[in-house]
């Protein structure tokens, strides 16, 4: 018994922000962030939009895919959430009218997607639900320094769904075996210091000091970050090929998060994968974390590239840090285009 790949969705919100616009109040070009990242533009939360509502709209995306009226569960995987305090996912189970089902957060930063899929799979497979609807939602450029040519380049929103449902391993759409990992003596690589229980984003009451502007907003060392996210994902990957049975041979798509172009292709290169064969939509929409995966595959089935029957890889790394990997062979479902 499995969790099978149902439906999918996608949404991103409607304002594009172009490396041009960025150069205009940071000290950059699109020269640089396109060589450096291959990001050409970003999507960006503006009038209300936030990680819940771009959820809801990928989320109902998936169930139109997947035909379904309800699902018996609702995870959303997310670094970037509406409040600290609920969790996002039982208001967009409210917002999608599926009721009062089961429905949880799941913090995994940029490898949320793989955790969510595990997690998911793992509620089918422990027989409390039949049907998970699960979502990758983020407006993480809030929680980026709009100051900091470091970061903010970088970041997108956005958000990607899929609808899964109790099967048998070998059908089509069955989520295979996982590689999951983490690391987190290396926690400080990719952190936002303040708004948490250990340092709270505000002053926290008499007494308490003024927490620095700067801690309310993410930090990153970008190099160790990309040695490791490169090692990190080629190790997953090989892990689960492994455990597959399959060889890189058998993979028509490499399906990896979209952080650094140069990442995706260093791993590719690891895994002697031609580069026909990996899949990238980095250059329209940046890193967006745990909608990062899902939106790929999204644009990738719309557009007719991946067909039905084909070997998909997938695999992310991100915060934590954390990284995770899985295989499937996709099924013949509808995608619609997220524009
Ligand atoms: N525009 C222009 N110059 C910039 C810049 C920007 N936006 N950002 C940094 N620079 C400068 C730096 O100040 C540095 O200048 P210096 O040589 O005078 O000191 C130079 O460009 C090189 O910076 P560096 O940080 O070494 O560049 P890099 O090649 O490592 O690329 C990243 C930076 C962030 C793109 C790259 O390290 C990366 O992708 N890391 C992984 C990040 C990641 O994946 N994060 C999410 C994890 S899922």
């Amino acid at each position: 018994m499995t969790a099978v790949v149902t439906g999918i969705g996608g949404f991103l919100p409607p304002r594009t922000v172009t490396n041009d616009d960025l150069s205009r109040t940071l000290d950059t070009t699109d020269e640089w962030i396109r060589t450096r990242t291959g990001i050409r533009e970003r999507r960006v939360v503006s009038d209300g939009l936030s990680t819940g509502t771009l959820a809801v709209e990928a989320g109902a995306r998936a169930l139109r895919s997947a035909g379904a009226q309800g699902v018996d569960a609702v995870v959303v995987a997310t670094t970037s959430p509406d409040r600290l305090c609920p969790a996002v996912a039982p208001e967009v189970a409210f917002r999608l009218g599926l009721g009062t089902v089961a429905a949880f957060d799941l913090t995994s930063a940029c490898s949320g997607f793989l955790y969510g899929l595990a997690t998911a799979a793992g509620l089918i497979g422990s027989g409390t639900a039949d049907t998970v609807l699960f979502i990758g939602s983020e407006a993480f450029t809030t929680l980026v320094d709009p100051r900091d040519r470091a970061t903010a380049p970088i970041f997108g929103d956005g958000a990607g769904a899929v609808v899964l449902r109790r099967g048998e391993m070998g059908e089509p759409g069955a989520l295979g075996p996982f590689d999951l990992g983490s690391d987190g003596a290396l926690a400080d690589l990719l952190a936002i210091p303040a708004g948490g229980s250990r340092q709270r984003s505000s002053d926290g009451g008499p007494g308490h000091g003024t927490v620095p502007e700067a801690d309310w907003y993410l930090r990153m060392d970008g190099r160790p970050l990309y040695t490791q996210a490169v090692e990190r994902m080629t190790q997953s990957a090989q892990a689960v090929l492994k455990r597959t049975d399959w060889s890189v041979a058998d993979v028509d798509w490499f399906v990896g998060h979209q952080a650094n172009i140069r990442i995706v292709r260093a791993v590719a290169e690891e895994l002697a994968l031609p580069e026909e064969r990996v899949a990238v939509n980095i250059d329209r929409v940046g890193n967006t974390l745990s909608a990062s995966v899902p939106l790929l595959l999204n644009d990738y089935a719309a557009r007719g590239d991946l067909k039905p029957g084909q070997r998909v890889l997938l695999c992310a790394f991100g915060a934590g840090l954390s990284w995770g990997s899985t295989v499937l062979v996709w099924p013949d479902i509808h995608a619609e285009p997220v524009e």
